[in-house]
């Protein structure tokens, strides 16, 4: 007999833009396994999650529409995943609630993301921010999903979810399994200052489907060796930014000249800024072509997305009858 499949679950922000660092650290994974025999993929645009940061009302539809166009860009097929947003499957919020009420309010206070976020939004440090990692518990908790891949910055919400479950079963039965996270070969994707993580929140991002003009004025300013203040100085591409990124977006005999050139001080950073911004930009433009062309027909991308909320809805509905009957909720 066939073992049942992995589940997977992944969720992504619809606010500020789909980055490289979104795409290397956990877009190309969600392709991957959409591929993959034996795994039953659901992805979801979180829009409850991106309540809690600094936006506008009126940009959150179009931004919603951006992302699916950016990712069905990316290579995600409708057809073989469920690919939807977190608000057309109400059960998201209904179990977050439920999990709300085994979750350690201590373990919350401890998420670093909190922490950053509040930091960044000092005028804004609202409860939703404070709770976000319980929602993400549930996005993943309703499919019952066993994997989930992401970046690394998501790893300490992903220790919280286990807890969450295990806490759960404890109490209530055997309900959730333990999910483990899934990285690419790219984690942690730095930012053009080469020093904190690529983040929408820190304007440090370059878009997947950004101009190739931009692409090149924001490679040109991305930080290169800090020991290397000449040409003429042997640099260290394995702590360089531009070098590092050589291996993500170029061809191996093209990596190979820029690290070589850089160690050997035979080739300078802008050198090799500018062939990172040839490589980018040949890259980027197949899917930055697709998604634009996908952004013209929003009524395809809303079919797509309702029918991913309908596929997930029916098994989140089934979750959510056994959570209420363990609740012991009057029926
Ligand atoms: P978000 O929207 O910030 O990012 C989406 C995905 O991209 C990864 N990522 C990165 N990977 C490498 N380098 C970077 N610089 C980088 N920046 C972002 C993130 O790790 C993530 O995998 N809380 C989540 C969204 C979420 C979620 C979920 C994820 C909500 N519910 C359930 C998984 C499962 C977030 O804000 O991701």
């Amino acid at each position: 007999m066939d073992s049942p499949p992995e589940i997977v679950l992944s969720g992504i922000q619809p606010t500020g833009g789909f980055h490289i660092g979104n795409y290397l650290g956990a877009v190309q994974n969600w392709v991957r396994l959409t591929e993959t025999p034996g795994y039953r993929c659901f992805f979801c645009i979180v829009d409850l999650h991106a309540l809690t940061q600094d936006y506008q009302p009126g940009d959150l539809p179009g931004r919603v529409v951006e992302m699916t166009a950016d990712l069905l860009a990316s290579g995600l097929d409708p057809e073989r995943a469920s690919l939807f947003v977190q608000s057309h499957v109400p059960e998201h919020a209904e179990l977050a609630w439920a999990l709300a009420t085994v979750t350690p309010f201590g373990e919350l206070g401890r998420m670093t993301q909190f922490k950053d976020k509040s930091e960044h939004q000092p005028e804004n440090i609202n409860a939703g921010l404070f709770t976000y990692p319980i929602l993400m518990a549930a996005d993943i908790l309703l499919y019952k999903a066993t994997r989930v891949p992401v970046g690394h910055d998501q790893v300490q919400h992903l220790e919280l979810t286990r807890e969450i479950a295990r806490r759960w079963n404890a109490r209530f039965g055997e309900t959730f399994p333990e999910p483990q996270p899934i990285h690419t070969q790219a984690p942690k994707i730095l930012g053009l200052d080469g020093k904190q993580k690529m983040s929408k929140s820190l304007g440090n991002t370059i878009l997947v489907s950004e101009e190739p003009e931009a692409i090149k004025k924001k490679l040109l300013s991305a930080y290169t060796d800090e020991t290397r203040l000449r040409k003429s100085d042997f640099g260290h591409p394995d702590k360089c930014y531009v070098c590092g990124l050589h291996n993500y977006f170029s061809p191996a005999d093209v990596t190979a000249r820029h690290h070589e050139g850089c160690a050997t001080a035979t080739l300078g950073c802008v050198d090799s800024k500018r062939a990172l911004a040839e490589s980018m930009i040949a890259y980027l433009a197949p899917i930055r072509e697709r998604s634009l062309a996908l952004r013209a027909h929003p009524e395809r991308i809303r079919e797509i997305l309702q029918a991913g909320a309908a596929s997930a809805r029916s098994v989140a509905i089934e979750t959510m009858s056994d959570v209420r009957e363990r609740l012991g909720l009057y029926r």
